[in-house]
């Protein structure tokens, strides 16, 4: 362990140690740092038995700053430990952040791809020049310990079309051989993926270069290459697309593409699609746990014009529960894993025609059966209202900043609301379209007021629990 290493925890212990004020805000559903600030999850896999919830993390500010692999790890999805942070950065090729990166999970370990940022001081544009966005690999004997790093590819080992931005390696193994994606900047300033392959993990050649005939944004962060039911997706998180329509209103995107042809040689990206229309969605990672995909998202926004009051209480944002990722008509469902569904604790059932307005626990699954593809609600200050061919959601109360948002909806029948302190995902027709907010009320009570025709379940949910792990 290095001198810059074994500071870096002490100050890490540290601020862990501090207690945060008590707040509304504090989420029950959803992961969020134990202080500081949080966005991608990182590392998702399932590894002997146990969920793996790495994360981007920023202990020492609120407002991020150096980012680390933070933590948590479960057997259900429930039940969380926080775990010591994974990955610091304290080497010459990450020494200004552990970025994103992924986990393969092998017979002797688990093996952390991620990117090691270094961004020069100077008078540097840190597009072409001053920044290192290096390929690093870490391993994990036990899933819990770090056994060693090691830097695996420079920015020379990229092609040299690239700019200085080529980042977030996604990596999976398949036919006996290792595949790895990785985000990136052309110098035309167009989004793209860069795919390697690998015999050994660790060296690794470039084989293609994913991208869209006519430039779809200007950086490609995050990409996840899976396959479902014999069909290929590239999600992508794209940036400088926005004010194209639905689910591209906010500051950055994410979505997919799906592929046709072999990734590998000749292939194409078919449309983009949104995976979520609301505020708060960014950078996605899935997994498979041997029976399902599983993809969680950021719940937070890089760069958004809107807020989060959480900062001045010393943490910021949080991640999406687990999504379940199937297919149907060749596009994607998102619904949340079915394991939260032991978290309801009590259920009460209503219909309505006309208004109805109904009181609400704060942590809740609320269950919308439509009949005439009409509604309208408002949950504490978010109005949700279907008009023509499109659901709009608006933040009427304590959005700091956050106001409307679109989703194309065919017709309405059915919408799942997962309700959490300051956090809600809203799931619409069974998971075609979702779209997440994070917005901030006030007092401990929660009412719902429908408009339409249709019936209404509410479960009350407990928390998730979170225990510290203890360290033998
Ligand atoms: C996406 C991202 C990644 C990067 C990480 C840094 O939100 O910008 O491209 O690796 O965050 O925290």
């Amino acid at each position: 362990m290095n001198a810059l290493q074994k500071d870096l925890i002490r100050l890490t212990e540290a601020a862990e140690r501090q207690t945060l004020p008590d707040s509304p805000w504090r989420l029950g559903l959803h992961l969020m740092p134990p202080v500081g600030w949080l966005n991608d999850p990182n590392g998702l896999c399932f590894f002997r038995g146990e969920y793996h919830v790495f994360y981007q993390y920023s202990p020492f500010h609120a407002e991020g700053g150096v980012k680390f692999w933070g933590h948590y790890k479960s057997r259900d999805m429930i039940s969380w430990e926080q775990c010591p942070v994974m990955l610091y950065s304290d080497e010459t090729f990450d020494v200004h952040g552990a970025y994103s990166g992924s986990a393969l999970c092998e017979e002797d370990g688990m093996y952390l791809f991620y990117t090691g940022n270094v961004k020069h001081g100077g008078d540097y544009d840190h597009i072409l020049n001053g920044r290192e966005n290096n390929t690093a690999l870490a391993c994990s004997p036990d899933g819990v310990q770090l056994a060693w790093k090691r830097l695996l590819m420079k920015n020379t080992d990229y092609p040299g079309e690239m700019t200085l931005h080529v980042r977030d390696p996604k990596v999976w193994k398949q036919d006996g051989k290792y595949y790895m994606v990785l985000g990136a900047r052309t110098r035309q300033d167009a989004g793209a993926v860069l795919l390697f392959a690998s015999e050994d993990k660790t060296r690794w050649e470039h084989i293609n270069t994913l991208r869209t005939p006519e430039a779809f944004g200007y950086m490609w962060e995050c990409p996840d290459l899976f396959e479902i039911d014999g069909q290929w997706f590239l999600a992508v998180s794209p940036q400088g697309v926005t004010g194209k329509g639905p689910g591209l209103e906010n500051v950055y995107a994410s979505g997919y593409f799906p592929l046709s042809g072999d990734f590998r040689n000749e292939c194409a990206l078919g449309e983009f699609v949104p995976f979520d229309f609301g505020f708060d969605f960014y950078a996605p990672q899935s997994f498979s746990d041997g029976t399902r995909r599983i993809q969680i998202g950021w719940m937070g926004m890089p760069d958004a014009e809107y807020s989060n009051p959480t900062a001045a209480q010393g943490w910021q944002h949080c991640l999406t529960v687990p999504r379940e990722v199937t297919m149907q008509n060749g596009r994607l469902l998102l619904n949340p894993v079915r394991e939260l569904e032991t978290l309801r604790e009590e259920s009460w059932e209503y219909s309505y025609s006309g208004k109805r307005t109904i009181d609400l626990p704060v942590l809740s699954d609320i269950l919308i059966a439509c009949e005439d593809g009409e509604l309208s609600l408002n949950l504490s200050g978010v109005s949700l209202k279907t008009s023509g061919k499109l659901l709009i959601l608006t933040v009427q109360e304590d959005g700091y900043g956050r106001q409307t948002r679109t989703a194309p909806v065919e017709r309405l029948k059915n919408l799942r609301i997962l309700a959490d302190t300051s956090a809600l995902e809203i799931y619409v027709n069974g998971g075609e379209q979702v779209l997440s907010v994070r917005w901030y009320p006030e007092g401990g009570r929660r009412t719902l007021t429908l408009t339409g025709k249709g019936s209404a379940v509410v479960c009350r949910l407990r928390a998730l629990r979170i225990e510290k792990y203890a360290l033998s």
